[in-house]
């Protein structure tokens, strides 16, 4: 069967090639999901994997078959599996456990072992693919109506693990209930975290480069959120009109947003960071007034990264309530689908160049 792949650490490396078809026997117990990929989405992930700054081919392999957001179609499934049925719409987490306490009690998105098993990342193949098989305990039920939203599954899970870390540290406070929320970035995960916490009652700011009108605002105003562009309002204009957050989440892929953003956060807040910055920038920051108002605000940086299965079924609940909430809006942003697995190039040119592009993806069959 196809498959899109990268040598890792070998820059233009990216490839079709034929790979075996899996089958339930590699997962033991009777415990195996074939699942037939329908769509497969990329993100700045791929991107880093693609320019070789990031990824990990599996061992005894020197290829990594990349691609982590996916979806797909259920077509077998082994003697033991109840959960599931054939014509199943499902997706499945990325991230499979490794050694350390984390890993052992199901919480592997927060292992601390330096090397990590990630499909289509690091260590292991991924879903660039026409078929993957995956014990069922990673697969993930996507409810029928949603299935129009098909690669979100993942991004949503990233959002909703990071707000979920935001509600975890600030139980410290009792009464913890945030009001006031900036989005930093417009891209799918700023987009999917505006949803999220529209849906959860905050009055949220998504903050981007690009003046509106523009597909980013367009969604963000369907959420009944508040769009801002910094070449028009300075973020500092912002607080002095609506006053500082309760709640920041970073997703701009720039680590001087970053740690820009921790001049903005009000008392008592809270900033999760989610963009993985590859690039060794060094950067003038006031620190002295940034260390202040953090000791005396009691303020707290949370670091996100993946979603365990937990975060995918919390995501998927918020997409749902989502598409009854604001019906139609959060299709908007699968803007760039590409057909036919040959058409690699163009999937790889449509992430890297086309900066209005939300969601790349790759359109490999019809729901
Ligand atoms: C993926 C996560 C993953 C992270 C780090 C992100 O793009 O969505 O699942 O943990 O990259 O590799
Ligand atoms: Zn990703």
């Amino acid at each position: 069967m196809k498959a899109i792949a990268v040598i890792p650490g070998t820059k233009e490396s990216i490839h079709l090639r034929e790979i075996e078809k899996p089958t339930l026997s590699e997962v033991p117990n009777g415990n195996g999901v074939l699942v037939r990929c329908l769509k497969v989405g990329v993100d700045a992930t791929d991107k880093e994997i693609i320019e070789a700054y990031y990824g990990v081919a599996p061992e005894g392999d020197d290829f990594l078959v990349i691609g982590h957001e996916c979806f797909g179609v259920v077509e077998e499934v082994g003697e033991n599996v109840t959960d599931f049925q054939k014509g199943d719409f499902v997706t499945a987490t990325v991230r499979r456990p490794g050694t350390s306490m984390y890993d052992v009690i199901g919480t592997n998105d927060m292992t601390s072992d330096d090397k990590y098993y990630e499909r289509g990342i690091c260590n292991l193949h991924g879903f660039l693919t026409e078929y993957f098989v995956e014990d069922a305990q990673y697969v993930v039920r996507v409810p029928k109506g949603i299935a129009k939203l098909h690669c979100l599954m993942e991004p949503m899970s990233v959002v909703a693990k990071a707000i979920w870390q935001m509600d975890e540290v600030q139980r410290r406070l009792k009464v913890w209930s945030p009001k006031v929320a900036f989005v930093m970035g417009a891209g799918q995960i700023g987009l999917l975290a505006t949803l999220f916490l529209r849906l959860r009652g905050c009055e949220v700011y998504t903050i981007a480069r690009s003046p509106g009108p523009n597909i980013k605002s367009e969604i963000c105003e369907d959420y009944g959120a508040t769009y801002v562009s910094t070449k028009e309002t300075s973020v500092e204009d912002l607080i002095a009109r609506v006053g500082r957050p309760d709640f920041i989440l970073e997703a701009t892929g720039s680590s001087k947003l970053a740690f820009d953003s921790l001049q903005y956060v009000g008392k008592n807040g809270c900033v999760v960071w989610t963009s993985l910055t590859v690039v060794d920038e060094m950067l003038e920051i006031p620190a002295d007034r940034i260390n202040q108002e953090w000791v005396l605000g009691n303020k707290v940086l949370v670091g996100s990264v993946n979603g365990n299965r937990s975060h995918f079924e919390l995501g998927i609940k918020f997409l749902s309530l989502g598409e009854t909430t604001y019906p139609g809006i959060t299709e908007k942003v699968l803007t760039s689908p590409v057909k036919g697995f040959e058409n690699y190039g163009e999937l790889v040119r449509l992430l890297v160049e086309d900066k209005s592009a939300l969601k790349v993806y790759l359109d490999i069959s019809d729901l």
